[in-house]
């Protein structure tokens, strides 16, 4: 979705701008933009369609001096992607120009307004609704732009992050937010003065500063060249910025030789989870501890459901957290997509638990998910990666993954991350409510244990995966079969191969093909079975023969040592023995690379895939 970057310091403001959106590219966006206020006092604005390199590419013989300036990439929601709907926009008095990540959804009404009062637009966004409403508040309440902006948002309905320059007043940044992350970085430059960059994530702002603020819903903040920040709410009460130092480190930002994000990110895994069960997982005291729920130990043990909350790869994690949960606490486990929960009137009773699972923590359908839940009394838990989102901030516990910045926009470590997780959550509520064998809860702890290094070995030992995958470029159509725990891996292995490659592929529980996808089943069909010797796995070995028979061509993901499925099977990914519930974990990482290689093998995008974006912040 949409980036905000901004900077105002002793330093060339252009380069960190440009820098920044290159940072903010992993989002998405199909244009950029940059406006800048010179020595001279003019303000620049230069915006072009495309990539970020194209802006770059319309700038090298433009004026683009300044210390103060802010930049956008935008993914278009109202109005098509061209240069006229990008941002920055210009206020008409051509004293404003603003960027924003969000939607005004009362954007009509207000422009009807506007027009009323003899203003005229030239794009068809909200956007230019918000700068026109900004600059008519303050020419008509003759404030400064702060007050200008607090006034101007109370008629706003929607969400927005927003940063504005004021061309008579190159003194100072002025920003705010409601429902759309914006962070502030507080740093000093060469003199040792103060400066300010500002981010819709910390991504443009860790290579200058680890010091930032993240901007409350429904906060304003005025930065000045004298290193003042001041931020007031939407009362005109004053609020005292709450400084935060960034865990983020620039390595985490780069591709580290490897050629995509996405691949970086596949191999990160076991290093990732790690990370992410340190000090949770105890080996060696057969132990469990989750900080997220020690304090609200009770609304866990007695909750009579849980119900989670999630889109797109999240909701796979989180279906696989459900059968992992009611298995081993035995408490009844609902998965919602957040964007048809939010729209329902759904049942919650007091004593539920709902979990949010997201790891951008910004995802609009599940925070609203949860909002509603809040509003019925539910106790909320969120399961996000990055640190102080929107998510994590509206829950009332939860836990990080811990799993590092993800970049590439199909979610490969966050989606694993989810998953142990959610183990971690099942095993440490059926810790409390004594669901568990004391010998089965400490095999599970041992065996989740021992997944990094599992995983570790299934990347090693299915390294022909990229010159494997070459064959399937010409494919239209893909459809991935798993049962019980394996299903939910089907799903995702689906979702990845389509996202990236644009192939078409349907996941299904393999039981599901006879009662119609079946018919889809030719010579052409590639059909990848999760088929490890464990569950159901004699029901599978059938469901791989109606396939066969059918002439389709199977793909297998098979058990070291396995010989019956890999001898029906036209290619295997062999993964090491597990428990059946922990498959998914390692199962998930032959179909990443599998999507990844196809992909790539096709000259796709793989990390900014077409249409999509990282975090959905608009419904
Ligand atoms: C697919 C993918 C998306 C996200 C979905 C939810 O690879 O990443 O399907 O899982 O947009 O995002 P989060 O987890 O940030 O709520």
């Amino acid at each position: 979705m949409c980036g905000i970057v901004g900077y105002m310091g002793g330093q060339d403001a252009y380069p960190i701008l440009v820098r920044g959106l290159h940072r903010l590219e992993y989002r998405g966006y199909d244009s950029a933009g940059v406006s800048l206020i010179n020595q001279a006092g003019n303000l620049n604005v230069y915006k072009a369609t495309g990539k970020v390199d194209a802006l770059e590419e319309k700038c090298r013989e433009a004026d683009t001096t300044g210390t103060i300036g802010i930049a956008h990439t935008r993914w278009a929601t109202h109005g098509e992607p061209n240069t006229v709907n990008a941002h920055p926009h210009l206020s008409q008095s051509g004293n404003l120009s603003l960027v924003h990540n969000g939607i005004i959804e009362n954007y009509k009404t207000l422009r009807a307004m506007l027009e009323g009062k003899g203003y005229s637009f030239c794009s068809d966004t909200d956007t230019e609704v918000l700068v026109q409403l900004i600059d008519y508040t303050q020419a008509t309440s003759r404030c400064d732009l702060f007050t200008a902006v607090q006034r101007a948002l109370k008629s706003v309905v929607g969400a927005y992050a927003i940063a504005l320059l004021e061309r008579s007043h190159p003194d100072r940044l002025v920003c705010a937010r409601k429902g759309s992350p914006l962070v502030i970085g507080v740093g000093t430059d060469a003199r040792g003065n103060k400066e300010f960059f500002l981010g819709s994530d910390a991504t443009p702002i860790v290579e200058y500063t680890n010091q930032v603020v993240y901007l409350k819903d429904e906060e304003i903040a005025c930065m000045d060249r004298s290193g003042q920040l001041d931020i007031v709410n939407m009362d005109d009460v004053h609020q005292t910025p709450e400084m935060i130092t960034l865990q983020m480190s620039l390595d985490e930002l780069e591709k580290g030789g490897y050629p995509h994000f996405m691949l970086k990110e596949i191999w990160e895994q076991p290093a990732a989870l790690r990370t992410c069960i340190k000090g949770r997982l105890h080996p060696a005291s057969k132990d469990v501890v989750l900080s997220g729920i020690i304090d609200h130990k009770d609304k866990f043990v007695k909750a009579r459901r849980i119900i989670i909350c999630a889109c797109g790869t999240s909701w796979h994690s989180a279906l696989i957290g459900k059968y992992f949960i009611e298995e081993a606490a035995q408490v009844p486990v609902e998965v919602e997509y957040a964007s048809e929960f939010r729209y329902r009137n759904p049942v919650i009773y007091p004593d539920d638990v709902v979990v949010a699972v997201s790891q951008s923590g910004e995802t609009a359908d599940t925070l609203a998910a949860i909002q509603l839940a809040e509003r019925k009394g539910a106790f909320l838990y969120g399961i996000c990666n990055v640190i102080g989102s929107s998510i994590a901030r509206a829950t009332h516990s939860g836990t990080y993954l811990h799993v590092g910045p993800e970049i590439g926009v199909a979610s490969t470590k966050a989606f694993t991350g989810q998953v142990i997780t959610l183990c971690l959550l099942g095993l440490a509520i059926a810790k409390e409510k004594h669901t568990l064998s004391d010998e089965m809860f400490h095999m599970l702890v041992d065996e989740l244990y021992q997944i990094p290094d599992k995983m570790q070995w299934t990347l090693e030992n299915n390294k022909d995966i990229d010159k494997f995958a070459q064959m399937f470029t010409y494919c239209r159509n893909f459809i991935f079969l798993g049962r019980g725990y394996n299903y939910p891996v089907a799903l995702e292995g689906a979702l990845k191969l389509k996202e990236i490659s644009y192939i078409h592929a349907e996941g299904y529980p393999a039981a599901e093909m006879k009662h119609g996808p079946i018919a889809l089943v030719d010579e052409e069909m590639p059909v990848v079975f999760i088929a490890p010797r464990r569950g159901m796995y004699d029901k599978v070995v059938s469901n791989i023969q109606e396939i066969k028979s059918r002439k389709g061509k199977i793909i297998s993901v098979v058990t070291e040592g396995d010989t019956t499925v890999a001898g029906m099977s036209d290619h295997t990914f062999v993964i090491p023995d597990t428990r059946d519930c922990f498959v998914p974990l390692l199962a998930a990482i032959p179909l990443q690379l599998l999507a990844y290689y196809v992909a790539t093998a096709k000259g796709r995008n793989v990390d900014q895939p077409r249409n999509l974006a990282k975090s959905v912040t608009v419904e």
